[in-house]
C-alpha cells in the first residue's frame, strides 16, 4: 500500500495502476460502516484507492471541522490491512491551493432535508466530489447509504456533469443494537448512546406500519415523533418521507420510499434513514 500526498503522484501511479479502478472518498477516522465500502471495492476492482481527507468547504462555520476526529495512523493500519493500494491524503492546500475561487451548486436537490440545516454542505461535497473524481478517474466510486442524501446528490452529479464514473451504494451498517455506526457516535455519553438506538426503532416503526397499511405520512411522523420523544435527551430536527431520487416530500408510503430522521443527541447531530421495503 502506498500512501500519497500529491495530485501529481498520484495521476501519475494510476497512469500505470490495473483497471479497473476503485475510489473510497473518506473523511478518516474510519470505522466497520467504511471498512464495508473498502471491502466491497477490493471485491469489484484491481485497483482500491482510498482518500482520507476532512474537507473544510462541507462544514458550516458553526459546525466541528476543526474537532472533527481524525486518526491517521490507525486508518492506514485498517486500510492496509483490507488490502487497499493507494491511499490519498492531500493536505488541504493540496486541494484547495491559494486562489482556489470556484464554487458549485448542486441545486434544488442540497436545499432540502439536510439543506435546511447546513445549507453549503451538499455544495462543498460536490467540490470535492468532482475534483477527487477529475483526479482519480476511478470506473467506481463507493458510497454508503447512511448518508441518502449525499447518495442522491452525487449521484445527480455524475449525471448532470457527465462525470464518467459508476455510483455504487452499501446499505447502512449499524452497531448490534440497530444504531447506524458514524463518526461523530463518539460524541455521545453512556445514556446518550444508550437513547440514540430511539431513532432506527422509529424508522422500523414507520416500516412496520407501512406493512400493516397504514400509509398516511402524517399518522407515521406522528407516532415516530412520540416514540424517539421518549428520551428527553433527543432533540428531533426532522423526519421526512421522500422520494429517494427527487427528495420530494411524499403524502403516502410507498414502496421505495426513503423515511429519514435528524436529530441532536448531546453534542452530536444523528442521521439515519431505510428505505421501505429493502
Ligand atoms: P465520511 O463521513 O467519512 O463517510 C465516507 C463514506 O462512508 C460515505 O459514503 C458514507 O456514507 C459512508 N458511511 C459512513 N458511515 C456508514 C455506515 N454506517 N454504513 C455504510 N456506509 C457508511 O461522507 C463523507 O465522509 C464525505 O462527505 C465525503 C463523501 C468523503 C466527501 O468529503
Amino acid at each position: 500500500m502506498k500512501t500519497i500526498e500529491t495530485i501529481g503522484e498520484i495521476r501519475s501511479l494510476l497512469g500505470k495502476a490495473p483497471r479497473s479502478v476503485g475510489l473510497v472518498p473518506t473523511m478518516g477516522f474510519l470505522h466497520k460502516g467504511h471498512m464495508t465500502l473498502v471491502r466491497e471495492a477490493r471485491e469489484q476492482n484491481k485497483t482500491v484507492v482510498v482518500s482520507l481527507f476532512v474537507n473544510p468547504s462541507q462544514f458550516e462555520p458553526h459546525e466541528d471541522y476543526d474537532s472533527y476526529p481524525r486518526d491517521y495512523h490507525s486508518d492506514l493500519q485498517k486500510l492496509k490491512t483490507a488490502g487497499v493500494d493507494l491511499v490519498f491524503a492531500p493536505a488541504v492546500e493540496e486541494l484547495y491551493p491559494q486562489g482556489f475561487d470556484t464554487s458549485l451548486d448542486v441545486g434544488h436537490i442540497g436545499t432540502l432535508l439536510e439543506g435546511k440545516y447546513r445549507p453549503n454542505h451538499f455544495n462543498g461535497v460536490g467540490v470535492v466530489v468532482c475534483k477527487l473524481l477529475s483526479i482519480i478517474r476511478p470506473e467506481k466510486t463507493y458510497f454508503g447509504q447512511k448518508d441518502a442524501q449525499q447518495c442522491a446528490v452525487v449521484q445527480k452529479l455524475n449525471s448532470d456533469l457527465n462525470l464518467g464514473t459508476e455510483i455504487v451504494i452499501i446499505p447502512t451498517v449499524r452497531e448490534k443494537d440497530g444504531l447506524a455506526i458514524s463518526s461523530r457516535n463518539i460524541y455521545l455519553s453512556h445514556k446518550e448512546r444508550k437513547d440514540a438506538t430511539l431513532l432506527y426503532k422509529s424508522l422500523k416503526l414507520a416500516s412496520e406500519m407501512w406493512r400493516q397499511s397504514i400509509f398516511d405520512v402524517i399518522i407515521i411522523k406522528k407516532q415516530m415523533t412520540s416514540l424517539v420523544e421518549k428520551s428527553s435527551l433527543i432533540n428531533i430536527e426532522y423526519i421526512s418521507v421522500s422520494n429517494p431520487v427527487t427528495l420530494k416530500e411524499l403524502n403516502l408510503l410507498s414502496r421505495g420510499a426513503l423515511v429519514s430522521i435528524a436529530a441532536r443527541v448531546g453534542k452530536a447531530r444523528l442521521i439515519d434513514n431505510i428505505t421501505l421495503g429493502d
